[in-house]
């Protein structure tokens, strides 16, 4: 697939107005993307489980306008309307315009809401590109679904047929174009994104579903997200992702990427819970350590960050317990372990742990399959 099979014209309908609903997750880096190139395309592969809990649920409505000079739209979140979202959908629509050549003859309405608190930290931008992206393609399905032209793919001919496929890769290859982690939030239960030779399929462009045999004891996967810090992060993960460029350690870290992806695929297979917890893990500090070695350096981990971490590190060695972490770029800590240890990991999370959240908030989640139309 190249950007070229993502434009389909003309669209043979018109429509007049309609209003789309669709629930995206939001989802948790195992090898972590951290550096990008011109377009969204990312500097290394990366793998995340898909969450469950933590989603973004979308509602666009859309009517029918004349003047098609500029893009119009209104954004609110939980019923509150958000101009300060909108520059970010500007550049949205900007960089996928070419894709969707629609978008500037119809008002929209972008209303959303999150089932995590807002301002909690947790990054609402997969989740919420992604759900737009969904709603986006569902205009475009529509708008090309009764008459078909000769271009289009199988799926704008029939709803049940297999190439969907071609349906989740544009969804996944323009919710990238607004937010890079945001491409792997369309399916489940973990997906690829980012060329590398030892993931078949794998693309720089959308999100896949790793191909591989994957062990039981990864298929329910659990995600306990401590919210640590819920303020505003000081750097963004954009201008974090730009001081990868000329970094010292930048051409090895992207190696090591494509290094953990290969060994992952054996961990994944057997069920290595050890090989998977010193993995993550490295992970985790690898992407917090290239922070503090860009120029400018940064921390976005605090205090009880590394309290919890610590923390985890001395249960797992008194109690063998399969607990880990993993952590985005932020304070937060996301606690990852096998579905057949939560009632103790559980109980030490409650007793240990939620001291060191702001607030003593935390949220439940686990591994999740993806994202869902609501109604159309
Ligand atoms: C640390 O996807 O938020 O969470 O593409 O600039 O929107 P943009 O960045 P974003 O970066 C996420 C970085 C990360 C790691 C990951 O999710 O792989």
């Amino acid at each position: 697939m190249t950007e070229q099979d993502f434009i389909l014209l003309p669209y043979p309908n018109t429509l007049e107005s309609g209003k789309i609903t669709w629930e995206s997750p939001s989802n948790i880096a195992l090898v972590k993307y951290w550096g990008k190139k011109k377009d969204q395309i990312p500097e290394n592969p990366s793998i995340s489980f898909t969450l469950s809990n933590c989603k973004t649920i979308t509602t666009l409505s859309f009517s029918k306008k004349e003047n098609i000079t500029n893009f119009e739209f209104d954004v609110y979140l939980d019923g509150e309307k958000k101009d300060d979202f909108k520059p970010k959908i500007q550049t949205f629509f900007e960089r996928i315009e070419i894709y969707l050549p629609f978008l500037r003859n119809y008002k929209f309405k972008i209303e959303t809401k999150n089932t995590f608190p807002h301002s909690s930290g947790i990054a609402s931008s997969a989740s919420g590109m992604s759900a737009l992206a969904l709603c986006l393609m569902s205009v475009e399905k529509q708008l090309i679904e009764k008459v078909v032209p000769s271009s289009a793919p199988d799926c704008y001919r029939d709803e049940t047929s297999s190439s969907n496929e071609y349906f989740n890769q544009k969804a996944s290859f323009l919710a990238r174009l607004g937010s890079g982690s945001a491409c792997r939030s369309i399916e489940g239960d973990l997906i690829v994104w980012g060329k590398t030779n030892s993931i078949e399929g794998s693309s720089n462009l959308f999100g896949v579903k790793y191909p591989y045999k994957i062990h039981d004891v990864f298929k329910a996967y659990q995600d306990t997200i401590l919210l640590v810090d819920k303020g505003k992060k000081q750097v963004s993960s954009t201008v974090g992702h730009n001081l990868m460029h000329n970094h010292t350690y930048a051409k090895n870290r992207f190696q090591q990427a494509h290094d953990n992806l290969e060994k992952l695929k054996t961990i994944l297979e057997s069920g290595d819970l050890d090989g998977f917890i010193a993995l993550i893990e490295s992970e985790a500090l690898t992407l917090h350590a290239m922070m503090m070695a860009s120029m400018p350096y940064f921390i976005l981990m605090k205090p009880n960050t590394l309290e919890i971490i610590n923390k985890i590190w001395k249960f797992r060695q008194e109690t063998g317990l399969h607990i880990s972490f993993t952590l985005d770029a932020g304070a937060n800590v996301h606690v990852l372990y096998p579905k057949n240890e939560t009632s103790e990991i559980l109980e030490f999370i409650k007793n240990e742990l939620v001291a060191q959240c702001q607030n003593g908030h935390y949220i439940y989640d686990q591994i999740g399959f993806g994202a869902r139309l609501i109604k159309n």
